[in-house]
């Protein structure tokens, strides 16, 4: 069995926790886990791009406007000006890390060709720099080179941190499960950063890959974080329906270059939703979707891209392009459908503009961490961006503020009272009626009669959960589904106590949004709200 100490424990290797590693100073020794391999979180899937103010007419005035409206009056501002701010020298480091995005192509002999730029919901001008539809993979592809050059970053692939280990009121280490093996390791640490993305996989469709089960918000919160705006999931409008492909994207950036949504008759009917039509946030597309899938009784709506031509759309959407033809739908031809899915956790771990928590020497970010940008409905492809910044202040913060090493041993992990299960079909049952019943019951409308039955069906699954957790031995499966379910319910709970419709959350009880805009904030047994400076979330 290991037993290892590393200065800082990332958890994640996705956009937040690759950046972190390689912005901390090579004299500081790094441990970074992934529960599967390297690119296992939700990053490496990202289509669309990020958003940054680099087109000659843009202003940081307008990206942070824009985004205070997406988030329907719960963006702290400082939060955004603090990160929009930060875009270019963000796009300037991806760069030296070598990430291509793309450029222009209407001047192709000149050196200093501009980047092109694409559109999406909720901006009000071509700000998404992006690599075709993969800026994702492109993005993982360059960082993950740059870190596995660093001789200081130990790369542990197949570890899923079960808990972590608080001594003396300060985040120390972590139990963590290597997969390969079964056994559980003790890992200490100075600092640890939790960078495990959201928890889309609460809900039965969803964009997201299958370790988006919300490990580091159950994991923070055990240890005694607050968590905020956890109500506020979003649903990306437009995922592909198709029974062989049930967590396909289609990048909001085809709506960007014109397609637009119809109704099988062919009728286009975001105009009469919005005046921004299908370029509105997604919480409003989303929402006009549903409506028109429940008033009509349809299984999906269209996205039509057919005004381009084969090689535009081969050009940009080489991806969406592929898996559509895979499954037998020309998007040059054809219309594609669509449903709207789970896709992004806008709240998550309270933290400061370091990142940091209620627990000393923790720290979270990435789409973990509720930093105050999103509000009430994050504005597409803002969320790379805030990995980016977040890592780098982290990074800053944690370099002058390294706690020391805490004297003795961490205790070690103690299965002695629980044995090989002979029921895993508990695991497989609760995990299904969960994510059943957060969309039956917690999904795009909700009513004051979905969200009591949903809590009342979580608090059955959490009570069997924790029975099974504390009778035989773990597995990933279990890990995750007890992480799903915790979070889950903090969901309903945070959707319980808004009474008011506001952004991502619509509440056809309470369908009016209130004059004053306010987070629900959590708070667990024993946590404390402490007295350092976090924001000052009301
Ligand atoms: P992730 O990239 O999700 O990485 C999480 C990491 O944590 C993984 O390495 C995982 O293995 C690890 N982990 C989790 N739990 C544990 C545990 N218990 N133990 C050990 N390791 C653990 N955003 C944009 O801004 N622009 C886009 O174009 C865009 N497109 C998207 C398209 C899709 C299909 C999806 C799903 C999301 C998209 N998003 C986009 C959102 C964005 O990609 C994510 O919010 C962002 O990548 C999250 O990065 P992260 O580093 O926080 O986490
Ligand atoms: C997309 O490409 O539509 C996803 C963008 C995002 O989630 O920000």
């Amino acid at each position: 069995m290991r037993d290892t100490h590393f200065d800082v424990l990332i958890v994640g290797s996705g956009a937040a926790g690759l950046s972190l590693a390689l912005q901390l100073p090579e004299t500081v020794s790094i441990g970074l886990l992934s529960k599967s391999d390297l690119n296992s979180g939700s990053t490496s899937w990202a289509q669309g791009g990020m958003a940054a103010v680099l087109h000659e007419r843009d202003t940081i005035e307008s990206h942070v406007e824009d985004t205070l409206q997406a988030g329907a009056g719960l963006c702290h501002q400082d939060a955004v000006t603090f990160t929009v701010k930060q875009s270019r020298s963000v796009v300037d480091w991806l760069i030296a890390q070598g990430v291509d995005f793309d450029l222009r192509n209407d001047q192709p002999d000149d050196e200093f060709r501009e980047f092109h730029l694409t559109m999406e919901g909720g901006h009000s001008i071509r700000r998404i720099l992006h690599a075709a539809d993969q800026t994702g993979s492109a993005i993982s592809k360059a960082l993950n080179a740059r870190v596995s050059e660093r001789t200081n970053v130990e790369i542990l692939t197949d570890r899923c941190v079960v808990d972590l280990i608080v001594k003396d009121g300060k985040a120390t280490g972590a139990y963590v499960l290597n997969t390969s093996t079964g056994m559980v390791e003790t890992i200490g640490a100075r600092a640890i950063a939790l960078a495990t993305g959201g928890a889309s996989k609460a809900y039965l469709y969803t964009s997201n890959p299958d370790g988006a089960t919300g490990d580091g918000i159950a994991l923070a919160w055990r240890a005694g974080c607050r968590v905020a705006n956890l109500e506020f999931n979003q649903f990306h409008p437009t995922c592909l329906y198709h029974s062989k492909a049930r967590t396909f994207l289609l990048t909001e950036a085809l709506r960007g270059e014109g397609a637009t949504l119809r109704l099988p008759s062919g009728e286009r009917f975001m105009p009469r939703f919005d005046h921004r039509a299908e370029l509105a946030p997604r919480d409003i597309v989303a929402r006009a979707i549903d409506h028109e899938m429940k008033r009509l009784g349809l299984e999906c709506v269209y996205l039509d891209i057919t005004h381009k031509s084969r090689e535009q759309i081969q050009e940009h959407f080489p991806t969406v392009q592929a898996r559509c033809a895979e499954l037998g739908i020309d998007i040059a031809k054809e219309r594609i459908p669509v449903v709207p899915a789970a896709h992004y956790t806008c709240g998550g771990v309270v933290v400061d503009q370091y990142g940091a928590t209620d627990v000393p020497g923790l720290y979270v970010i990435g789409e973990t961490a509720c930093t105050g940008l999103h509000g009430a409905n994050r504005m597409a492809s803002n969320s790379l961006l805030e990995c980016f910044v977040y890592a780098s202040s982290a990074a800053q913060h944690m370099s002058s503020h390294l706690p020391d090493k805490i004297a003795g041993r961490l205790s070690t992990w103690d299965d002695s009272r629980v044995r090989v299960s002979d029921e895993a079909v508990v695991i497989q049952h609760s995990w299904h009626a969960l994510r059943r019943l957060m969309w039956d019951y917690v999904g795009i409308e909700r009513t004051n009669r979905r969200l009591k039955r949903a809590a009342n069906h979580i608090s059955v699954l959490e009570q069997e959960v924790d029975d099974y957790y504390a009778s035989f031995t773990i597995t990933k499966e279990l890990l995750e589904l007890r992480n799903l379910t915790l979070v889950a319910k903090l969901m309903v709970e945070s959707a319980r106590s808004r009474k008011e419709t506001r952004g991502l959350h619509f509440n056809s009880d309470y369908p009016a949004m209130l004059s004053e805009g306010r987070n629900t904030i959590l708070i667990p047994k024993g946590g404390s709200s402490t007295s350092r400076e976090l924001p000052k979330y009301r």
